[in-house]
């Protein structure tokens, strides 16, 4: 058996980035979560995966949608992690964001972002991971907001 609460502890030893990951539900509506399960899969093809909770609110239109959107989020962006971690339906309401070619929201301001097309979901213990095939991405110069142990964090040397 093992002890969650320990496991949890362990997996926050893991220092990652922190997303947003948009997409619009089965009428339209812009929908938004924070994830930090992102990662690269393929260069070739170019695959990205992200888990998303069998008990989130918004499995249902990440599930329908054919594409969606990975906003890599910049240093000063905590407040925008914070906001999409809520579990709300109106979250897009008072955010500022653009809706590509593709109608994935993107939000302004990002270290990075990544246009996907759905390509295959799996089943996998408590959550399901997102697979997508990315068709678009753009890159800017900002510093990342980083997350470890449970905490945001930024770089302590951003200039390397
Ligand atoms: C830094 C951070 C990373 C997160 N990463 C994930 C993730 O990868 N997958 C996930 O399903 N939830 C993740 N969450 C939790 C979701 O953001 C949160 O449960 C969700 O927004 C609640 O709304 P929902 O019920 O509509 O999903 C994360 C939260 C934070 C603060």
């Amino acid at each position: 058996m093992i002890d969650s609460k320990a496991f949890r502890h362990c997996l926050g030893k893991f220092a990652t980035g922190v997303t947003v990951v948009t997409c619009r539900d089965a009428v339209g509506r812009p929908c938004g979560i924070t994830a930090n399960s992102f990662s690269s899969v393929s260069l070739d093809p170019p695959l990205i995966l992200w888990n998303i909770a069998k008990v989130s609110n918004s499995l249902e239109a990440y599930k329908q949608a054919e594409f969606f959107a990975i906003n890599v989020l910049s240093a000063d962006q905590e407040s925008v992690s914070n906001h999409f971690a809520r579990s709300d339906h109106t979250l897009f309401d008072d955010v500022d964001h653009i809706l590509s070619e593709r109608g994935s929201p993107l939000l302004p301001d990002t270290l990075a972002q990544f246009e996907c097309q759905t390509h295959e979901i799996r089943d996998c213990g408590d959550h399901f991971i997102i697979i997508g095939e990315v068709v678009e991405f753009r890159a800017s110069d900002h510093d990342p907001l980083l997350f470890f142990a449970g905490q945001y964090r930024r770089l302590e040397n951003p200039e390397g």
